[in-house]
């Protein structure tokens, strides 16, 4: 394996210091929560060796999102980091095929990398509303793929696989027996109906989830990978059992705590990502000079300022982040131009969002240069 770190990681918010930042546009995730929030009592926990697939209650409750799971199909993981770094390092071996869309979420790239896979980006466009060419994807996939890697709702565009597209993916990983990776950690925090999970489509799908993004809780490090596929889940298991042994039982708890009230939470959520939505769009639509495809789920964007306006790109990042405080994620969090910049509209108060997307504006004013 040969690590490298991205720079998405590298100059996250976190790792360069929240007090330093005023308006923080750069997560991916509703607002953080506190403990106290959610109401619960750790104190009878016994701070034992868990089960290893992870507390069966809480599998229980993840699986019911599904018709036809079982607690069974489900294996909790610390986030859907860990997750996604099971299902490549099980799944891949170095030069086997695969096929990622493109752009993603860095591990979704990284991973494969890392093992030394022969990649077949599946590249959105923003000129076609960064949708997904089935006819494209039909066409990367040979009898040597392994696997396909593909995010919905998409990180960092927002836009979502349709549910006609999903099973039209699914039929094909089924006819050339390969699997589809679904990474679904933003999949309840779509605008319109929810898709199916994936994995209740198909043994050939892995889901990928987490309570990070949705809930608001990144913090406990509480992620799953689900699939039917029995003889799978066991090599999934062996490679955690290698890394982890098992969950942390604190985290399992307060995850089980709160998706036993998943329903008023999420209507909760929804109700404030609705209004900070309202708010990004309106400011967009006042905006000349930027452009962007409407998300369809999720918190974040990936707006571009557009390409025929002359802006000195250093002096823009600069100033967004020393004069006014601004942190978004740049292009080149994703592998793209600098140009593109994926704001979080989910994670601020509706206020300091208007206030760090106004910050945008005047930086661009200030470094253009005709
Ligand atoms: C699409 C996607 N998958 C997975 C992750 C990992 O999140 P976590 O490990 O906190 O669940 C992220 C985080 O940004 C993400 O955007």
């Amino acid at each position: 394996m040969n690590y490298k770190r991205s720079p998405i990681e590298i100059e996250s918010p976190e790792q360069y210091g929240y007090d330093k930042i005023k308006h923080n546009l750069s997560e991916s995730s509703f607002t953080d929560m506190r403990l106290s929030d959610l109401d619960i009592s750790l104190d009878d926990i016994v701070l034992a060796y868990g089960d290893h697939l992870g507390k069966p209650e809480l599998r229980g409750l993840i699986a019911a999102e599904g018709a036809a799971l079982h607690a069974d199909d489900v294996m909790l993981t610390p986030g859907a980091a860990a997750a996604l770094f099971i299902v490549n390092t099980v799944l891949l071996k170095p030069d086997d095929h695969i096929v990622v869309a493109f752009p993603n979420y860095a591990t979704n790239l990284t991973t494969p990398r890392a093992i030394g896979c022969n990649f077949d980006l599946l590249t959105l466009r923003f000129e076609e509303g960064w949708r997904l060419d089935l006819e494209a994807l039909a066409q990367r996939i040979t009898p040597k793929t392994k696997l396909v890697s593909l995010t919905t709702p998409h990180n960092p565009t927002g836009v979502m696989l349709s549910e006609a597209d999903l099973r039209r993916v699914v039929e094909l990983v089924e006819a050339n027996g390969c699997y589809l990776l679904l990474d679904e950690t933003y999949r309840e925090m779509a605008f319109g109906g929810l898709t199916p999970l994936g994995a209740s489509l198909s043994p050939r799908v892995i889901s990928i989830s987490s309570l990070s993004k949705s809930y608001g809780l990144p913090g406990i490090r509480m992620g799953c990978l689900i699939c039917q596929d029995q003889t799978l889940m066991q090599q999934f298991l062996a490679a955690k059992e290698q890394i982890f042994i098992s969950g942390s039982l604190v985290d399992e708890e307060i995850a089980f705590q709160a998706l036993r009230r998943k329903s008023a939470m999420l209507d909760e959520i929804r109700a404030k990502i609705a209004i900070n939505f309202e708010a990004i769009s309106g400011w967009m639509s006042a905006q000349s000079q930027l452009e962007w495809v409407q998300p369809q789920g999720g918190v974040v964007c990936f707006p571009r300022i557009r390409l025929d306006l002359p802006v000195n790109l250093d002096t823009f990042y600069q100033l967004l982040n020393h004069k006014y405080g601004t942190w978004v994620g740049p292009g080149h969090w994703f592998e793209h131009d600098r140009r593109y910049m994926r704001i979080g509209y989910g994670w601020t108060s509706r206020d300091t969002l208007l206030a760090g997307l106004n910050t945008i504006t005047q930086a661009i004013n200030d470094a253009r240069q005709d």
